[in-house]
């Protein structure tokens, strides 16, 4: 089945085959929102999953936050955990097909989840979505896997996508991963 493809990764919830779930938010990720003092950013979680990214920012006092996923399973699970977030902030729909302006765009594990010849298409998306001066922060794999998804990548490679794109394009080695990815993730800052 296309990994593109909404069912793929709605059968993925149901057999509760969700290797990639880190039951907690990001490490390197916590470790930016807790560096981050303006609460006011639009913030959107593209390919959100179960979202404890966004469970974090929202308790953090965060509250413009938007969770998106396709996949409605992984949105009604949120919707039950984190019972005093907007509705309106959760959105079932496919990324490709959003349309808002945001300051910030994070990145955790959907990049990887999308068919490498989705890739320019990912990064005019995320252009298209942020204001002027807004950013990409995130984290992506720096290292390859026999079959995706996760498609893997190298720090060589982003640098040369998102620079066709974006003037400021930072990638450095991410220090607070999780211990299963450690030395194999990359943090992104990317500016508009
Ligand atoms: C590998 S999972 C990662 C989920 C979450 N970010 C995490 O780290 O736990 C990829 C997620 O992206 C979602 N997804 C894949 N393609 C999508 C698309 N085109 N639009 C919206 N969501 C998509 C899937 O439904 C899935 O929840």
């Amino acid at each position: 089945m296309n990994t593109s493809d909404k069912k793929f990764w709605e059968e993925r919830y149901d057999e509760q085959n969700t290797g990639w779930d880190l039951g907690q938010c990001s490490p390197p990720l916590r470790d930016w929102f807790d560096r981050e003092e303006n609460k006011q950013l639009n913030i959107l979680i593209p390919g959100a999953g179960n979202a404890y990214e966004a469970e974090y920012l929202y308790k953090s006092g965060f509250t413009n936050v938007v969770v998106l996923d396709f996949a409605e399973t992984p949105i009604l699970n949120f919707r039950k955990r984190v019972i005093d977030f907007p509705q309106e902030q959760l959105i079932l729909q496919d990324f490709f097909e959003h349309e808002k302006k945001y300051d910030r765009i994070v990145e955790q594990t959907f990049f990887c989840a999308i068919p490498p010849d989705y890739r320019e298409r990912y990064v005019e998306k995320i252009k298209e979505l942020l204001v002027p001066g807004g950013k990409l922060i995130g984290v992506l794999f720096d290292r390859d896997f026999p079959a995706g998804p996760p498609f893997g990548g190298s720090a060589v490679e982003y640098k040369q996508l998102f620079e066709t794109h974006f003037s400021s394009v930072k990638i450095y080695p991410c220090l607070h991963s999780v211990t299963p990815r450690m030395g194999t993730e990359v943090f992104i800052e990317i500016e508009k």
